[in-house]
């Protein structure tokens, strides 16, 4: 029989049946800690011989009508919803503490409760005035929101049940503490805990539930990747203190598409959405500069350019630097390697910076082409073209392979005034787009072709 499991990792969740410094699940040290007194995990008693219910079957046939959606008339957040609040369903919306996920899901509450759902926003990290001057500062006082300051979850639920609103708001589930659970609020057993029974009461109820998650990267606070696993749709709210672009990426979404982001800024009168992420991404771009590149990327279904920066300069350690900030330092190292091994371009004893421009992080392989023109353009000391986009994946052999919704990426260059791209061959049929397309096969032919040299 297995043993009840008593410990657990705080940045993934996992269970284990030992301490131990390091997590073996995700690698993390020192996020292991005990559960005590756990009341929603496995049980530790073996089923017996008493038998269940039949449970009922049904074939994978029978006809679904699409969820019924609530708009928010928030259109980033809709869209990174997947189209608008789907009902009784169950939403983590995780961030590092001061992104500005109090000020986005106020905003959301006032204007969910102005389109006419009943919306509850219960705050445990604030007091109701609080909460009430920061919509002030919102100009959201007239939304008809209904606000409570409270921890305890019991009595939480119990208003919940009472009140029956189509929108519950819990900011935030760190905050959160059940009397059945023996240990402190923010503990990996309190948070699985209250997400468990807020879950359950969303499904049970109709209600819809929200809940806000920081994340620290030390794990000094129960990450709220343990609740991950419980809830419909998992939301980021990221951005770079200094700067003013917020992004709410969608990272799980059980009713619509994951990795669709929306674009907001942070304003003196609290978050504004930005419809053209595009023009707001490349607004900052100056003069064409040798190490600068444009990206014609994808994010979720919608086309997003933005600007990449690279430095490349004669290292004075004997370990050259490698530094990446928006993008995979493993996916640089790689695309360092290979235009060292098939182009013949080696960057030893020199250091590397690597920057997404904007606060943007990108994760999609067709960046690696821009990744590549950017650190040639700047090891070169050449600039290209200021009208030219740049997009394509590379293999470790060096060949080019296409991107998905080429047609896409070109038409949005198109629309933002750029006039050609350097893209792989075998790309879908793009003679509607009007731009000068510049097909290449493999990363040797580009080098040759763009920079003269290879
Ligand atoms: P907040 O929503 O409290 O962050 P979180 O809930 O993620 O911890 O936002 C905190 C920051 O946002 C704070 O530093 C002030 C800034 N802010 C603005 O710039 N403009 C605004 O209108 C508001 C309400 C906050
Ligand atoms: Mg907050």
């Amino acid at each position: 029989m297995a043993k009840n499991p008593s410990f657990s990792c705080a940045a993934c969740g996992a269970s284990f049946t030992k301490w131990s410094g390091r997590c073996d699940g995700c690698g993390e040290w020192n996020t292991i800690t005990e559960d005590a007194g756990l009341s929603t995990g496995p049980g530790s008693k073996s089923l017996g011989s008493k038998r269940g219910a039949t449970v009922t079957l049904t074939d994978l046939r029978a006809e679904e009508t699409p969820p019924p959606r609530t708009q928010s008339s928030m259109g980033e957040l809709d869209r990174v919803l997947g189209g608008g609040l789907v009902p009784a369903s169950a939403i983590l919306v995780g961030g590092d503490p001061g992104i500005g996920k109090s000020t986005l899901l106020l905003q959301a509450a006032a204007q969910f409760a102005r389109g006419g759902l009943k919306t509850i926003y219960v705050s445990g990290e604030e007091a109701s005035a609080q909460v009430r001057m920061r919509a002030r500062r919102l100009d959201l006082t007239d939304a008809p929101v209904q606000l409570a300051a409270e921890t305890n979850l019991r009595n939480i639920l119990t208003t919940l049940e009472s009140e029956a609103p189509g929108l519950a708001i819990i900011d935030s589930i760190q905050t959160m503490w059940l009397d059945t659970v023996d240990s402190a609020p923010g503990s990996v057993s309190q948070v699985r805990a209250a997400a468990h029974e807020l879950t359950t009461f969303a499904k049970r109820k109709g209600v819809s539930v929200i809940l806000v998650g920081h994340v620290t990267k030390d794990g000094q606070i129960a990450g709220p990747r343990v609740v991950e696993h419980m809830v419909d749709t998992v939301l980021y709210f990221e951005g770079e203190r200094g700067h003013q672009f917020r992004i709410l990426r969608a990272v799980k979404n059980r009713f619509g598409p994951a990795d669709e982001i929306g674009v907001f800024e942070m304003t003196g009168a609290g978050l504004a959405e930005v419809t053209n992420p595009s023009a707001l991404f490349l607004s900052e771009r100056g003069e064409p500069s040798p190490g600068s590149v444009v990206f014609a990327g994808i994010e979720g279904t919608r086309p997003v350019l933005c600007e990449l920066q690279a430095l490349v300069a004669p290292s004075p350690h004997s370990q050259p630097r490698r530094t990446v900030v928006g993008w995979d330092g493993g996916r640089l190292a790689m695309i360092l390697a290979v235009l060292e091994a098939r182009c013949g371009i080696p960057f030893t004893g020199l250091d590397v910076y690597l920057n997404v421009a904007g606060g943007m992080k990108i994760s999609e392989p067709a960046a690696d082409l821009a990744v590549a023109a950017a650190l040639l353009s700047a090891r070169e000391d050449s600039a290209l073209p200021a009208d030219t986009v740049v997009f394509g994946e590379i293999s470790l052999s060096g060949a080019l392979r296409p991107a998905p919704q080429t047609e896409n990426r070109l038409k949005e260059a198109q629309k933002l005034g750029f006039t050609s791209a350097i893209a792989p061959k075998g790309g879908k049929a793009l003679g509607a787009s009007g731009m000068k397309l510049n097909q290449m096969g493999d990363l040797t032919g580009f080098v040759g072709e763009v920079f003269g040299a290879g």
